[in-house]
């Protein structure tokens, strides 16, 4: 078996820095080592011991480049990412101006190769390793997305996105034909190489009571799957669900009734939450997924990341490509802090780094295995260059500490501070 050792600035996590003092769940070493073997982290520790150990070892030194998991967005669109940055709207109307008009080319396999092929390696080349996506209404999109993934060995969260009513002709399917294709689609899909399926009802908006119904009772005869779907973005929206589903007593009810909430659900944005759908979220164990750029750059409104971590809910944390405005989860961290400022809570960057590590890997069900750096963990790993353009190099010189020499790559970095990428124990970056 090969036999890898990084050496650099690691940073991993032992527990949650949301919760207590932060300085408790960080593990940190500016002078360590990670050892991979085959696809996975064998042990982190003082590089030098790890040298000593394991002289057959091949040796990759990173010098003061820190080592960290790879990033894992818990929420994006794929099909999105020929529309990222369309100006003007709102949600429903950049669904129905931008969204919907793109989405309704994915029926087509090729254009679905193409953007799923292109979209991965953007997200590599950010130092993304694994995503969560929405696909289109089309079982073509999902085969395409999980085929790349799978040609990459990347570890990939997806499924078929459902509408049946409120969306245009060519972009609805129908309760029956959305069970059927996303049972078809788990079946080929979920635990083939990496892929993992979720079940996907866009919103409660575009899906009548049958087809939430149909899609609760499929996650409920497969409940190792996933679901994945949007909650309390906007308030127009939390309006319009209001009217669409007037018995429901909150939006999150709307899933609840129809047998999608559960705990391996996934309730992207989740901004405007009522008290009863935080104590539901809680109680059954759901993950919020934060998605920092999109609430900004739609106009959505500020998560109320602390209140909620308090509360004790699971938050991952997304780009939610392309109504978010940037595949780079560094540039997400930069907007979460943001919108925590405005909230009155600055974020520490041991935090932020935990979101977009452990914390979405959480939301997701597969901590230990993804955006851990850790032993027994798979090894995908990313390199961060602390020093990457001019205006960070400068202000990165001036730090006393880690945290002082991160956070400008944090607030400023791009896919520029992603020195390397490691994907189950294999170099990717500059294959
Ligand atoms: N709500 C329903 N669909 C979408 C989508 O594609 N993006 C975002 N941001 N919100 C949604
Ligand atoms: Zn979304």
């Amino acid at each position: 078996m090969t036999k890898q050792l990084l050496l650099g600035q690691t940073l991993g996590f032992s527990g949650n820095p949301l919760i207590g003092d932060w300085a408790d769940a960080v593990q940190f070493d500016s002078a360590g080592g990670v050892l991979i073997e085959g696809d996975r982290i064998t042990a982190v520790g003082n590089g030098q011991a790890l040298k000593t150990d394991h002289p057959d070892a091949t040796v990759t030194d990173y010098g003061a480049q820190l080592i960290s998991a790879g990033f894992v967005d818990a929420h994006m669109h794929y099909p999105q990412t020929g529309m990222i940055a369309s100006w003007g709207k709102q949600l429903i109307d950049w669904l129905n101006t931008y969204t919907f008009p793109e989405e309704a080319r994915f029926g087509d396999p090729a254009y679905a190769a193409d953007v799923a092929s292109r979209t991965l390696d953007l997200a590599l080349a950010h130092g993304t390793t694994t995503l969560t996506s929405f696909c289109t209404i089309h079982p073509e999109s999902v085969d395409a997305l999980f085929a790349a993934a799978n040609a990459r060995n990347m570890a990939v969260v997806a499924g078929k996105t459902c509408m049946d009513r409120n969306a245009p002709d060519d972009l609805r399917d129908t309760a029956q034909s959305a069970y059927d294709d996303s049972k078809a689609l788990l079946e080929k899909w979920h635990g083939k190489g990496r892929g993992q399926y979720a079940i996907t009802p866009r919103f409660s908006p575009t899906s009548t009571p049958d087809q939430l119904a149909a899609l609760g009772t499929l996650w409920g005869e497969h409940p190792g799957c996933l679901m994945q779907t949007h909650l309390s973005e906007q308030h127009p929206e939390i309006a319009w669900v209001k009217t669409l589903f007037p018995d429901a007593r909150d939006y999150l009810d709307t899933y609840e009734a129809f047998g999608l909430l559960g705990e391996r659900g996934l309730y992207g944005h989740a901004i405007h939450l009522e008290d009863r759908e935080i104590a539901r979220l809680k109680e059954v164990g759901s993950a919020v997924v934060h998605c920092p750029t999109s609430n900004t750059f739609i106009g959505s409104g500020l998560f109320d990341m602390m209140g909620l971590a308090k509360a004790g809910l699971r938050i991952g944390l997304a780009t939610d490509t392309g109504g978010g405005s940037s595949f780079s989860m560094l540039r997400t961290m930069a907007a979460a802090y943001e919108i925590g400022q405005l909230r009155g809570a600055a974020l520490h960057p041991a935090q932020l780094m935990w979101l977009a590590t452990e914390g979405s890997a959480q939301a997701l069900h597969m901590q230990g295995q993804i955006g851990h750096l850790n032993a027994g963990a798979m090894a995908d790993i990313i390199v961060l260059d602390l020093g990457s353009t001019a205006t960070i190099a400068q202000r990165f010189e001036k730090a006393h500490d880690i945290w002082d020499a991160l956070f400008p790559t944090i607030m400023m970095g791009d896919d520029r501070a992603i020195a390397d990428v490691w994907i189950a124990g294999k170099l990717v970056s500059r294959a």
